[in-house]
């Protein structure tokens, strides 16, 4: 796509109706990030998301999703010990959850760990910029590659990860010229969060794009729809229905034959069985 000019777009999913809605929608790549922590699990970071949890999300947009490329993210621990973990842990999410590809954050270890993936048959997508798994070392959720130092170093890195054999790499919170560039010198596709135009294709998070999470959204997300604010406003309704009487309405109760209503009706009260 990228060869031809044509943008790529990802977003997140996290269920069956999220890969569904996205393939319909006529989405490139779908990720099942591990964002889900948050938005999901309810989590303050993406750090605790753990395998079982990521196997069970990327199952059910497998499920859902059937034309775009599921790529699921590797969750923080399960690729940073040793290329043998990262292995094992990647061909769970293809062979028990139907991934087509996975993710992982950085560079330095994480070269090595590309090319074992790759190596085995599994298509890899790197993640430079604002690595969320490392925020702590990165001094917080704030954008990265800011001085010509660091923005070489992230071309350097971008560039290893493209020779280590990833298909394409994300790039979070970069400014967008330094973004541009790297898009320009590599031959892999950039997926840009927070990046600036000058990439391949863009990624956001699915609750941040539809307004369904009240936690606190980046400034480089854009809001596509109010979904948490219609969701909450039909659940207020759907309660003060229920208490006022308003539901269940004729329409949405079953009937039954008029004979059988009265044999029912008139058949004795059935007593208690009494202990003998
Ligand atoms: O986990 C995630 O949602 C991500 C995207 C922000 C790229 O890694």
């Amino acid at each position: 796509m990228s060869g031809r000019g044509e943008r790529i777009v990802m977003v997140t999913a996290y269920d069956y109706p999220s890969g569904r809605l996205a393939d319909v929608a006529g989405i490139d790549l779908i990720l099942v990030g591990d964002s889900a922590a948050m938005t999901v699990l309810g989590h303050a970071t993406t750090v605790p998301a753990t395998m079982e949890e990521m196997l069970m999300l990327t199952r059910a947009v497998t499920r859902g999703a059937e034309r775009p490329l599921v790529v699921a993210d590797m969750p923080f621990g399960s690729y940073q010990v040793s290329d043998e973990d990262a292995v094992r842990n990647a061909v769970r999410f293809v062979k028990e959850a139907g991934a087509d590809a996975v993710k992982l954050e950085g560079a330095g270890p994480s070269l090595s760990r590309v090319a074992a993936l790759v190596g085995v048959g599994i298509p890899v997508m790197g993640h430079l910029g604002l690595t969320p798994q490392s925020a702590t070392m990165l001094g917080g959720y704030r954008a990265q590659g800011k001085t010509a130092e660091k923005a070489r170093k992230l071309l350097e890195d971008a560039v290893a990860l493209e020779r280590a054999g990833c298909f394409a790499l994300v790039l979070e919170a970069v400014p967008a010229p330094v973004a541009a560039r790297i898009s320009d010198e590599l031959g892999i596709p950039t997926i840009g969060i927070g990046s600036g135009a000058g990439c391949d294709g863009q990624v956001l998070v699915l609750h941040d794009l539809l307004g369904l999470y009240s936690g606190h959204s980046p400034r480089f997300t854009k809001r596509y729809a109010e979904i948490g604010a219609e969701i909450q406003g039909a659940l207020e309704q759907f309660a003060a229905d229920v208490r006022s009487g308003a539901f269940p309405e004729e329409e949405h109760t079953y009937a039954m034959p008029e004979d059988e209503l009265e044999a029912f009706l008139s058949s004795p009260t059935p007593r208690a069985r009494t202990e003998t």
